[in-house]
């Protein structure tokens, strides 16, 4: 080796050593300046003698090319997820189906569930040869060029072994809170969290851009068998790991009973905002692999570990207001007004309160400062009023005697906890109405969003939604923002929707407790609206999915005379009456999901993604991988980030992972 062969690599050796103190051990040995200048050096040297490079040089974490796209990666090992504990009462089970099933014996590892994205990382002869995300658990995204810019994943190991390993990749709350710093000042979006932003810095295209968002890992296992490394439990695992060169956590703890895991738990309930990172709770594994072995799989998680979770973050603001809206059949409902705040990654200024009863028992008043979080990590809600804060001088909150869109007096009907507006002239239950004729799954009428229903009822230009088909390009100009594309496209919108099949009527009229499904199977059933109008009790309830509450609900409506006159302003408006849709296969024509997009997003903790995706499409239901205006449904799962704000932005309706399982059932 020449003298210059020699500088290049002990300068591979030294800047090894330094970055690996620096990035892996949280330990530096050398100030920056030192490594950056010997950093400098080596470029300048590889530079001159192209040869001279290595393939696990420091200088070779941020490759020149930028990808078309991300290759598929097929595990060798599913990555499953864990099953997760809420409390006290969780553990203790977990723990006693344990010791039921291997014995008194055991012994647990704890650790911080760090809030990243899981990545599995393969090794061939100690050299990183991939990197992948975790995807659905069986298939990923190889993203080896993102993941060799961070500099705690070793390019080569300290051992020529060949091993897949697994762990999370993370943004640093520093990291965080500088990225979204630079992007604020350069007007661009933020991100929600640290973890979102460490996802979407992997999914980056050109690498560059994953290596200057300072990211980082912890790796917690091995994919595989790890017993053939000539190791027998999980702690051990992780000091090998570490000994190989990655950077594992070194908070983590053996516990030799349940007490102790649970003391860990409360420790790091308390020290988690002191973190440089975030976590999401804690794991906890039975260190044994013998025992793990023993305990084995479900179809989803392992048995010998769970994921305790943290309770939701819940925060203290402001309740300015709270506003009353109408709905269509009537029901007022309160929603809170808040000074906005930051919960669980978003912004959060509104929070439903359901209903009177729910503002009386929390004695929810004008002025309080309020406890709020988002119930499934997802719909914000008022959880209680901090009553020491309470404003001098209030008083408790009154729902209003009458009804704010029309006057007319409100009732509570009896057994039902909603307050209504029974008044069927109601101009705001008219709008609901008249948006609900309209809406995707009713009668499908494009361009006919809020603000034009308002105007059109305010203008007089109808008064109920048989008046829709009277309505021409020319006057419709005369509207605020309605030019003559859009009053053309209208007026075409609602032609067209004159043809539509009975169901899409039915379903659109809003008649109380017939809803899709229930709307679909009475008109392949009636065929007709005058075969339906014509139906006897008995008729009715003789049909399986419709009860009692349903049935007497239709006969009541097709009894008012107001209801007669609008259907036969309709059908004088050309609008078809009869059932021209497909007699769909039985098993999904009373499906709820039938016809419908849905987008899912987020963990699934009970059914993986394919699981879930295979039942919905079973179900007649199209499962689309982006939220559009199209989308009916999103299905967020835990830790949703950008699907479900667009999700939120569009007002599409969100459902959480428990309500789908139930719908499933
Ligand atoms: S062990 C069989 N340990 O939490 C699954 N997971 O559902 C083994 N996570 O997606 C996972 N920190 O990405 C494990 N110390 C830790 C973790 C951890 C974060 C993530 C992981 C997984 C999810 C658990």
């Amino acid at each position: 080796m020449n003298e210059l062969e020699q500088r290049v690599a002990e300068l591979n050796k030294l800047l090894h050593e330094y970055g690996h103190a620096y990035y892996v051990m949280d330990n530096p040995v050398v100030p920056d300046s030192v490594y950056d200048q010997l950093l400098h050096e080596l470029i300048e040297l590889e530079a001159q003698n192209p040869s001279l490079i290595y393939p696990d040089s420091p200088t070779q974490r941020v490759g020149g090319t930028v990808l078309a796209g991300f290759e598929k990666v097929e595990h060798t090992t599913r990555m499953l997820s864990l099953s997760n504990a809420f409390n006290e009462e969780d553990l203790r089970d977990f723990d006693r189906k344990i010791r039921e099933a291997i014995g008194e014996q055991v012994s647990y590892v704890c650790e911080l569930k760090i809030d990243g994205l899981a990545i599995a990382l393969r090794y061939e002869n100690g050299v990183f040869m991939q990197g992948a995300t975790r995807g659905d658990g069986s298939v990923g995204e190889d993203i080896t060029a993102n993941l060799k810019t961070i500099k705690a994943i070793p390019l080569r190991l300290n051992e020529p072994v060949t091993i897949e390993v697994r762990g999370e990749a993370y943004m640093p709350k520093s990291s965080f809170d500088a990225l979204n710093a630079r992007r604020a000042e350069q007007g661009e979006e933020l991100f929600a969290n640290p973890r979102n932003a460490a996802a979407g810095s992997l999914r980056q295209l050109d690498p560059k851009i994953a290596a200057s968002r300072n990211l980082s890992t912890f790796i917690y296992s091995v994919g595989g068998d790890a017993e053939q490394y000539g190791i027998n439990g999980h702690d051990e695992m992780l000091s090998y790991l570490q000994a190989l060169g990655f950077k594992t956590n070194n908070e983590r703890l053996a516990c030799a009973s349940i007490d102790d895991v649970l003391a860990y738990i409360e420790k790091w309930t308390a020290a988690r905002p002191h973190l440089p990172y975030e976590i999401d709770g804690i794991v906890i594994k039975v260190d044994s692999f013998a025992q793990q072995d023993e305990l084995g799989f479900t179809a989803k998680s392992p048995r010998w570990a769970i994921a305790y979770k943290f309770p939701a973050e819940e925060v203290m603001t402001t309740l300015f207001d709270i506003e009353l809206t109408v709905g269509r059949t009537g029901v007022v409902t309160p929603t809170a007004i808040l000074a906005p705040v930051q919960v669980a990654g978003t912004t959060v200024q509104r929070a439903s309160l359901h209903n009177e009863d729910l503002i009386r028992e929390k004695d929810i008043r004008l002025g309080d400062t309020v406890i709020i979080r988002k119930a499934g990590d997802i719909i914000p809600e008022v959880v209680s009023v901090v009553l020491d804060q309470r404003p001098e001088g209030t008083t408790p909150y009154e729902m209003p005697s009458h009804c704010i869109a029309c006057d007319s007096e409100l009732v509570r009907i009896e057994g039902e906890v909603a307050l209504r507006c029974v008044n069927p002239a109601c101009a705001a239950q008219l709008a609901e109405g008249i948006k609900h004729f309209v809406s995707r799954n009713a009668m499908n009428i494009d361009g006919l969003g809020e603000k034009v229903v308002e105007q059109l009822l305010r203008e007089q230009y109808i008064a109920d939604v048989a008046d829709l088909y009277t309505l021409e390009v020319e006057p419709l100009l005369a509207l605020e923002r309605m030019g003559q594309k859009s009053a053309t496209n209208l007026v075409e919108a609602i032609d067209k929707s004159k043809t539509n099949s009975l169901e899409r009527l039915l379903f659109g009229l809003g008649i109380r407790h017939v809803g899709e499904k229930a709307a679909k199977i009475l008109a392949a059933e009636f065929e007709t609206i005058d075969a339906l109008r014509e139906a006897t009790m008995e008729q009715l309830i003789a049909i399986h999915e419709i009860g009692d509450k349903m049935a007497d609900s239709i006969i009541a409506y097709f009894d008012n005379d107001d209801v007669g006159h609008l259907l036969e302003k309709l059908q004088q408006a050309g609008v078809n009456m009869t059932f021209t849709g497909k007699k769909v296969d039985a098993s999904n024509i009373d499906s709820f999901f039938a016809g419908k997009t849905v987008v899912l997003t987020g963990k699934l903790t009970q059914l993986t993604r394919n699981e879930a995706k295979a039942k919905l499409e079973a179900l007649g239901a199209t499962v689309a991988g982006s939220v559009s205006k199209k989308t009916d449904l999103v299905v967020a799962g835990e830790d949703a980030g950008s699907k479900l704000a667009k999700a939120e932005q569009l007002g599409i309706e969100v459902w959480d992972e428990a309500r789908l399982v139930e719908q499933f059932a």
